[in-house]
């Protein structure tokens, strides 16, 4: 993955430091990011858009992996930004982040998170539901203050892809049904307000897909209701957000194109489909979370106890587990990894890695094949860099691991790890009941 490779020293290499020392600095578990790798999928997406000639923006999805530091990368290499939280936004705030290009998310917003953006003075909100409208319409009221919108829709598309990560069909708690008249309703609610900018319409249609066709139908259907508005109303759409969700490559079973690839066709689509309309061509904006960040991540353990059920499988048990990466026990999502100190030598024996939570379900991977494991070994898991920190928990009350940015042979803290005093930091004593 990215620069990884194997060093002299038979050791794993991430971002050109050798993972060993990163675990001897550092500590385990320990999230690595390779930051050349997470730049250089932002510049091919970039780049993808300017050879089509094309207005867009690449906004990060940033729920994948949030941290001050990513998006102080991500304001370099010139992203926007996608947060769902007063929390994602107040982290990018600190982080120094540019605010016109923070787009706000959610199907949920709270009074203070939308009092936050106005407040900020952030680019656009992504409206999702008609209470929202509401109290938008209120806000921008109270304050006399614009904001741009989009309209978040639903195409009634079924990417195919884990339950729990599709977004885009009808059944959806998101958004606003294209299909049956809730879209055009909230267009009506919003389009001539005084203070609201409605700049374009949105979807995302779910997460790890690897199919162009989803990306391509979800294009048609929305080009198409902006050429309905534009017939019935004079409106003209200048935005189409086409969200996130390329899939990665997370083993060798995943079939995944280049990021890229999505959105050339993407825009093919929405060039062919515009045209056939006669409508200028909108701006094309995405947000991609796993596919910027997703395989830059490695997660480095040491592996402790191992146990052999006879004539049915050995474990070997690292001193992780879902409490770092929950993907696993909850998609069943599948991972590869190496002996990041014996990264040279050939698989032996196939091992199923399990965490250290009290859960039997708390394993990363079945049959990973290794070398013939020792404790103290070093495990690499790949591709843990989206939704693996930012969906960690203290579950067991486990402290939460450290992150560490390495690039160009440089290695940087960017998270310190947990350590006890963190995990009762928010505790209160018992006091005794008053007797009366
Ligand atoms: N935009 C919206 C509105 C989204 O809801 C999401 C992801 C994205 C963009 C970014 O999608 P991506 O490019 O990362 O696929 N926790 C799950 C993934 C949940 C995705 C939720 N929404 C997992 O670990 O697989």
């Amino acid at each position: 993955y990215g620069t990884q490779t194997i060093n002299k020293d038979g050791h794993l290499t991430i971002g050109g430091t050798d993972s060993v020392d990163l675990v001897k600095e550092y500590g385990t578990p320990l999230y690595v990011y390779d930051i050349q790798l997470f730049r250089d999928r932002a510049k091919a997406f970039q780049k993808t858009f300017e050879e089509a000639g094309i207005g867009y923006q690449v906004a990060y999805a940033s729920k994948a992996f949030s941290t001050i530091a990513i998006y102080q990368v991500a304001a370099e290499e010139g992203l926007s930004l996608d947060v769902v939280s007063a929390g994602e936004l107040y982290t990018a705030i600190k982080a120094g982040f540019p605010k016109r290009k923070i787009h706000f998310h959610g199907n949920n917003k709270g009074p203070e998170e939308l009092r936050m953006a106005f407040e900020e003075g952030i680019g656009c909100i992504v409206v999702d539901n008609f209470h929202e409208i509401k109290a938008i319409k209120e806000l921008s009221e109270k304050l006399q203050q614009p904001m741009n919108i989009l309209l978040r829709v639903t195409p009634g598309i079924e990417a195919h892809t884990h339950d729990y990560i599709t977004t885009g069909q009808e059944d959806s708690k998101f958004g606003f049904d294209l299909l049956n008249g809730q879209a055009d309703q909230a267009f009506q609610e919003v389009y001539q307000h005084e203070f609201l900018n409605l700049l374009g319409l949105h979807c995302h249609i779910g997460s790890q897909i690897f199919d162009t066709a989803a990306f391509r139908l979800a294009a048609e259907k929305l080009v198409g209701k902006m050429g309905q508005w534009k017939t019935e109303f004079a409106y003209t759409c200048p935005v189409l957000n086409l969200g996130g969700g390329f899939g990665i490559r997370y083993t060798e079973d995943d079939e995944p194109l280049e990021p890229s690839v999505y959105v050339k066709e993407m825009i093919e689509t929405v060039k062919e489909t515009t045209e056939a309309m006669d409508f200028p061509v909108p701006e094309i904006w995405i947000e991609p979370g796993r596919s910027l960040i997703g395989d830059a991540g490695t997660t480095l353990y040491t592996i402790g106890s191992t146990k052999e059920v006879p004539g049915i499988r050995k474990y070997a048990a690292v001193d992780g587990g879902m409490s770092d990466n929950i993907r696993p026990a909850l998609y069943g999502a599948k991972y590869s990894s190496i002996l990041a100190n014996r990264a040279g030598e050939a698989a032996e024996e196939a091992y199923t890695i399990a965490g250290k939570c009290c859960e039997s379900g708390d394993k990363l991977i079945d049959h990973a094949a290794l070398p013939k494991i020792e404790s103290g070994d070093i495990l690499g898991v790949f591709c843990t860099g989206a939704y693996g920190y930012s969906m960690a928990s203290n579950y067991n009350r486990i402290a939460r691991p450290a992150v560490v940015f390495a690039e160009n042979g440089e290695h940087q803290l960017v998270v310190r790890r947990e350590n006890l005093d963190d995990l009762i930091k928010q505790d209160m004593s018992y006091k005794q009941q008053v007797k009366r």
